[in-house]
């Protein structure tokens, strides 16, 4: 509808992919080690067709700026600049669109800055859309790399790969176990009561904190190797090797690869728990997640822990901070049965308000579909 209201005709394609909440394994995905993700409800839908070679243009329900820009040149900001990297790297694949521009209309309705990765749900669903005018032969895990690269490459953000691999490959009803470094996965069934709890407090990606630690896990990579040779990842660390680790890294390396490398442990164990539906183990591993994100990667914020710790006492089986942090949304999760959601909805409200002085927006969470063709309209 957007794309017709603005350009005229109908589009030739059109595509989307979710946003996701990652279950366990929080900056794990660019140290090599495993992460749990599963896709959210909310899409970002991309309808796309031929524009003048060379030639961006693009609007989005967001903001309802319309973009036209040459997407071969840098210097772009806004959603522009991530589809801009699509169609470089669907280029450079011999894909995209044929006559070599595109008009594009995003419609979405993830949250932008909550965590929930929003820009892996726009990037992959652009791909497809795009990939489609052309040779449409590019698989999700291609898809997923040509979004990956669009915004680590192009816009600078220094993600990892988990949620372009979420958005491409994840299924209903279950969570995406990958493997970072050999991108190894399998569907793990997670039919968990979840609750999700936007404290509504946004972070800035590309410039902030990710970058920065991102640089913190490569210098102790750095370090480790006069250990370690042959070490290419954080994550690889042996974990019965923690005292060599701590001797050889000073803070606050040594607490960023505590957290990788512990982190690391819990997802690959948390995903075989959860398989096999022992819920109320995989609860503590998402506290204890949570607490060393606060305390050893430093990635949490107050509301975050307020959110957790009142969650915790109102009976939840576990809770933690979900995706990079630095603000967004914590993942709840409850024993079966609706006494304890309601009384952990009650008290979060209730505590966050009194602490704040707004209520967080709180909603169920269910694991859902990955990236997929819509029709045109
Ligand atoms: C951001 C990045 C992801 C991942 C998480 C932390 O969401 O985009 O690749 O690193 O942070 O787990």
């Amino acid at each position: 509808m957007l794309f017709r209201a603005t350009f005229g005709v109908a589009p030739l394609v059109a595509a989307s992919a979710p946003g996701r909440v990652n279950l366990l394994g929080e900056h794990t995905d660019y140290n090599g080690g495993p992460v749990l993700p599963i896709a959210i409800a909310v899409r970002t839908v991309v309808a796309a067709g031929a524009a003048d070679a060379g030639m961006l243009e693009l609007i989005s329900t967001r903001d309802g700026q319309m973009q036209r820009i040459d997407y071969r040149s840098g210097g772009v900001a806004g959603p522009g600049a991530y589809v801009a990297g699509v169609m470089r790297e669907l280029a450079a694949a011999g894909t995209g669109p044929p006559g070599g521009g595109a008009s594009v209309a995003i419609a979405s309705d993830v949250p932008v800055g909550a965590g929930l990765a929003s820009s892996a749900a726009l990037t992959v669903a652009a791909a497809r859309a795009l990939d489609l005018l052309g040779s449409g032969r590019l698989t999700a895990r291609q898809l997923a790399g040509v979004a990956f690269r669009a915004e680590h490459d192009h816009v600078g953000v220094r993600c990892g790969i988990m949620d372009q691999m979420s958005a491409a490959l994840a299924r209903p009803d279950r969570a995406l176990f990958l493997e970072c470094a050999s991108l190894a996965s399998r569907h793990v069934p997670a039919r968990a009561p979840l609750l999700l709890v936007d404290t509504g407090v946004r972070h800035q990606l590309a410039s902030g904190a990710l970058n920065e630690r991102r640089a913190e896990c490569e210098a102790a990579v750095a370090r480790l190797r006069l250990e370690l040779p042959e070490l290419r990842w954080l994550a690889s660390w042996p974990a019965g090797w923690l005292p060599r680790l701590k001797r050889a890294l000073p803070e606050p390396l040594r607490s960023r690869a505590l957290h990788v490398v512990g982190e690391t442990a819990r997802t690959r164990f948390g995903a075989q728990l959860l398989a096999r539906g022992y819920l109320k183990r995989f609860g503590v591993l998402l506290f204890e997640s949570h607490e060393s994100c606060r305390r050893l990667y430093e990635c949490s914020a107050p509301e975050l822990d307020l959110v957790v710790s009142t969650a915790r006492r109102a009976g939840a089986l576990g809770a933690r901070l979900t995706g990079a942090g630095w603000g967004g949304a914590v993942l709840v999760l409850l024993p079966r049965g609706k006494a304890v959601e309601a009384k952990v909805v009650r008290q979060v409200r209730r505590g966050f308000k009194d602490a704040y002085g707004r209520e967080p927006a709180i909603s169920t969470v269910r694991a859902s579909g990955g990236l997929r063709r819509e029709p045109v309209r």
